[in-house]
């Protein structure tokens, strides 16, 4: 059996496999859709709600084209994505091991912020587990149900994970040294706590 039509997802906290007649192994779910591995370049998002699928339809397929920090769309249908498969790690998976943070990684991160301000998303934030390798070591940036509805203008999410890993301080410390004025920018908006 190789037809993913035939899963069902149904709301939930996290959403709930109600079936699962296929072979394709389930990747991960949250609270807008089940992910499941097709092959090893490619994998399908199963959402509990048609809406949760228009919204990241709409976010991946108008900005796309234009950048390489999101994964790429293969296939769309009412209920499902079908999208690139990273490979991973996800960065909190990454930062876990690592124990550290590089003032490379950081660069990349900041990039990242900056991409996402270009696009003009309304969400400027991911999480650690949102964010994944590719298979060519760059980083993408996962689940956009949310990417234009969410209106946040510094990196909350992002903060908070990092704190929980006690990796903020160092981060923000290279932010210091990289880039002073959006370090600025940071410090206040943590003062206010958006
Ligand atoms: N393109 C992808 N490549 C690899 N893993 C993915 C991909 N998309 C999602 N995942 C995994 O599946 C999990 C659930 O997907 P996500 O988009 O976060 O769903 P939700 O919108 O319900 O939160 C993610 O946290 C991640 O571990
Ligand atoms: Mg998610």
């Amino acid at each position: 059996m190789n037809d993913f039509t035939q899963i069902v997802v149904t709301p939930g906290k996290p959403v709930q496999v109600q079936a699962n007649p296929t072979a394709y192994p389930l990747i991960g779910k949250g609270l807008q859709g089940a992910v499941f591995k097709l092959s090893e370049d490619r994998c399908v998002k199963i959402y509990s709600k048609q809406i949760y699928c228009l919204r990241e339809k709409q976010v991946l397929q108008q900005t796309g084209e234009k950048t390489a920090i999101l994964p790429k769309v293969y296939e769309t249908g009412e209920n499902y994505i079908i999208m690139e498969y990273l490979t991973g790690p996800s960065l909190q998976e990454f930062l876990e091991k690592s124990k550290t943070i590089s003032e490379d990684l950081t660069i990349e991160i900041i990039n990242l912020i900056k991409e996402l301000r270009s696009l003009q998303f309304m969400r400027i934030d991911f999480s650690l587990r949102h964010s994944i390798y590719d298979k060519n070591g760059k980083l993408k940036i996962i689940d956009h149900v949310n990417s234009f509805k969410i209106q946040r203008s510094f990196p909350k999410r992002l903060f908070k994970d990092l704190k929980q890993l006690g990796l903020l301080v160092t981060f923000l410390d290279h932010v210091n040294n990289q880039e002073p004025y959006l370090y600025e920018q940071w410090k206040k908006s943590l003062k206010i706590k958006d």
